[in-house]
């Protein structure tokens, strides 16, 4: 039996669609949203607006790379929750309209959970149970998978996630939005024990970023000469952004080793715990090149079968929806018309 899936992600700022042949991914197409970056972020009203104008080409893109119809799909699945509110109506109204149509059935899809599965897009692929570290600008969590569509996460942020401490830390520095990738390209070049930021001790298996955050603005107000808030040696805009410039690379480094230590740390406390040695990374975070390092290094370490999928399949993509629509479509998983799109879901 062949199974063709058109998927739309929409949760966000970027606009994606993939077409999936039989569990292989025929095409994976993005088109992303520059228009936030003037703003320090994204704009939810915008990012409607802009998923509006992008998801017909987006679409017809997508399905002429993969060399099919219209008519000859067979499911359209798209990302109900979570994400921005306005962003997720425009993928799901389209992907009802489609469905409608078509009289093709419907596959709802959980963004966090099309993240994980993002490992199983190509081999080698995790045997289960697995374990997943999944970072990205709005969640952090460590989620058990035993098998594709059966997950637990098993702990999680409680407060900032992980690339809102990298995002929030390039702000601090100046840096444009999305500072992510800036923050990984600047410490490349710099010592990341330069600076010694604090572990907060948090309970189980759960993580917390805000802390950190607090630390570094205190540590640039005072041009680094405390991570403590004193007003008496707090320095002048003049000062601190000498400071800033002067060592940049030296902090982007040490931030970014201290959100990797916290994250590893966790993980490892994990599969001590489960006692699982597949461990997989997912999420816009797992495109940072230090992490994947680390990840790999601590795997060789502690005897682990590390999975990483390909920079494509780590940020927000359609091809991790098609995957996950796929599997859904072979476990008979359709909604109906009736479904909503919600911003806040909870899941696993
Ligand atoms: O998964 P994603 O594309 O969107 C969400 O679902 O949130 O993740 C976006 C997040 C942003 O915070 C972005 O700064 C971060 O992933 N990110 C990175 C890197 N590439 C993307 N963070 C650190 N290093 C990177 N290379
Ligand atoms: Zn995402």
């Amino acid at each position: 039996m062949k199974v063709n899936i058109l998927a739309i992600e929409s949760s966000c700022d970027e606009t994606a669609a993939s077409v999936c042949i039989n569990g292989q991914i025929a095409s994976n197409v993005i088109a992303s949203q520059k228009i936030h970056e003037q703003y320090g972020g994204v704009v939810p009203e915008l990012a409607s607006r802009a998923h509006m104008q992008n998801i017909v080409p987006v679409v017809d893109v997508a399905l002429k790379n993969a060399g099919c119809s219209i008519k000859e799909i067979d499911a359209i699945a798209f990302t109900q929750s979570p994400g921005l509110i306005g962003a997720l109506l425009v993928g799901g109204q389209f992907a009802k309209s489609l469905s409608l149509a078509l009289e093709k059935p419907l596959i709802a899809v959980h963004h966090m959970q099309a993240h994980v599965i993002a490992n199983l897009i190509e081999d080698p692929k995790p045997d289960f149970p697995f374990l997943c570290l999944t970072v990205s600008g709005g969640h952090t969590q460590i989620v058990l998978c035993e098998s594709p569509l059966q997950m637990k996460v098993i702990g999680q942020t409680i407060d900032d996630a992980a690339g809102e401490a990298f995002d929030k830390t390039a702000k601090i520095l100046g840096l444009p939005y999305p500072g992510g990738p800036l923050v990984d390209k600047y410490a490349k070049e710099g010592n990341p024990q330069a600076y010694a930021f604090p572990e907060p001790n948090i309970p189980r298996l759960d993580f917390s970023f805000s802390g950190l955050k607090t630390s570094i603005l205190y540590f640039l107000q005072n041009a680094g000469k405390s991570h403590v808030y004193k007003e008496s040696i707090q320095v002048s805009e003049v000062e601190k952004n000498a400071f800033i410039e002067a060592h940049l690379a030296d902090i982007c480094a040490s931030v970014q080793h201290r959100i990797i230590t916290i994250l590893l740390n966790k993980l490892t406390k994990a599969a001590k715990e489960t006692g699982i040695r597949s461990v997989c990374i997912a999420g816009g975070v797992s495109a940072n090149s230090g992490l994947r390092q680390a990840i790999q290094e601590l795997g060789a370490k502690n005897g682990w079968k590390v999975f990483i999928p390909k920079f494509e399949y780590c940020t927000d993509n359609a091809a991790m929806i098609a995957i996950t629509g796929y599997y859904k479509y072979l476990a008979n998983d359709f909604v109906d018309l009736s479904v909503t799109s919600t911003a806040r879901a909870e899941w696993g």
